[in-house]
């Protein structure tokens, strides 16, 4: 193996760049080539290559956003497309591919796989739903958790003041992982999120039982994808159930996906990011870097899929002491 690339597909995330950097570094330390792949996989259909350097990654491990570019290609889908990408790598000649990518993209390299099976791959997770298998967490997680609890804490002090009930609508499409450790990181009233059917039928009582022993502001987290709709729909509910009350709605959308990574993301896009080209170099394909109970992994691509928040028993117990 002589040359390698490196490319981000799908939605962005904090943390990004420090694994660009930290894949170019260990490749250019194992004496590898290394080419960034622009716009993802409608860069890599196009021959969208740059060359990369040590150079060319210093002062980013703090960015938000992708160097690299992202997209989300409707091309790759289709096997027209992927023989455009595999002519493009093979004229590049381009030995083996980091991919840095959510569910999405790696579904995409499989039937990729399947069809050229003579170029490696390997996957890192990213998305700050964190909503893969075969991972703990993944690149972005932890950044746009702690943007969304510092944007809770910034309107409680509004609620507070004015004694006012706010909705607050997380991203997380098929997730409650951000609304989750959001609520539970900002002290939330109540959460809502997508794995848990049931809980609007307690919403009423916990408000209630919220104003009457005189909390001054009460605060509802929403992930985007809960089954009775986002914080527009959840307010009409509300607003039912407590008529004469202000009910404000914030919705943090894109502000979650950007700014400087957090010291977490960092060191887990670091270590990703080497342990990626380690794997290449060891003879390793086809599958995705992770970290289970604090332990790197790997999991081939066929068995990566979407992972849902897991609520049991004693979260559900905890969480009913805890905004009682
Ligand atoms: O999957 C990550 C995510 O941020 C979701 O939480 C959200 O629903 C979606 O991407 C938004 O995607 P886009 O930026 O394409 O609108």
């Amino acid at each position: 193996m002589q040359k390698i690339a490196v490319m981000t597909s799908g939605g962005d995330v904090p943390g990004l760049n420090a694994c660009i950097r930290a894949v170019v570094r260990t490749a250019i330390f194992n004496q590898l080539k290394i080419v960034g792949i622009q716009h993802g996989f409608e860069g890599l259909i196009a021959g969208d290559f740059v060359p990369l350097h040590a150079q060319s990654v210093s002062n980013i491990i703090q960015l938000g956003g992708t160097m690299l570019k992202s997209s989300r290609s409707e091309l790759f889908r289709t096997k027209e497309g992927r023989l455009l990408a595999y002519e493009k790598i093979k004229k590049e000649n381009i030995d083996a591919i980091v991919l840095i990518g959510g569910d999405g993209s790696f579904a995409g390299v499989n039937a990729f796989i399947q069809e050229y099976a003579d170029i490696p791959f390997i996957g890192i997770p990213k998305t700050i739903d964190n909503d893969i298998a075969g991972t703990d967490v993944c690149i972005g997680y932890d950044t746009a958790l702690n943007t969304a609890m510092e944007a809770i804490d910034k309107i409680r002090d509004t609620a507070e003041s004015h004694e006012r009930i706010f909705l607050v609508e997380v991203m997380g499409r098929d997730s409650g992982y951000i609304a989750y450790g959001a609520g539970l990181a900002s002290g939330a009233e109540s959460i809502l999120i997508p794995e848990t059917k049931a809980d609007i039928e307690n919403l009423e009582n916990i408000l209630k039982k919220g104003w009457n022993r005189k909390k001054a502001s009460l605060i509802i987290v929403v992930a985007e994808g809960d089954e009775n709709g986002g914080a527009y729909k959840t307010a009409e509910m509300v607003k039912k159930y407590m008529p004469t009350h202000y009910v404000g709605i914030c919705i943090l959308g894109h502000i979650q996906r950007g700014g400087s990574p957090s010291a977490a993301d960092r060191i887990l896009a670091s270590r990703f990011g080497y342990t990626s080209v380690i794997a290449l170099l060891e003879g390793k394909k086809n599958i995705m870097v992770g970290i289970q109970k604090n332990e790197l992994c790997f999991t081939p691509f066929e068995e990566v899929k979407k992972q849902h928040l897991q609520i049991n028993q004693s979260t559900l117990n905890m969480l009913n002491a805890l905004t009682s």
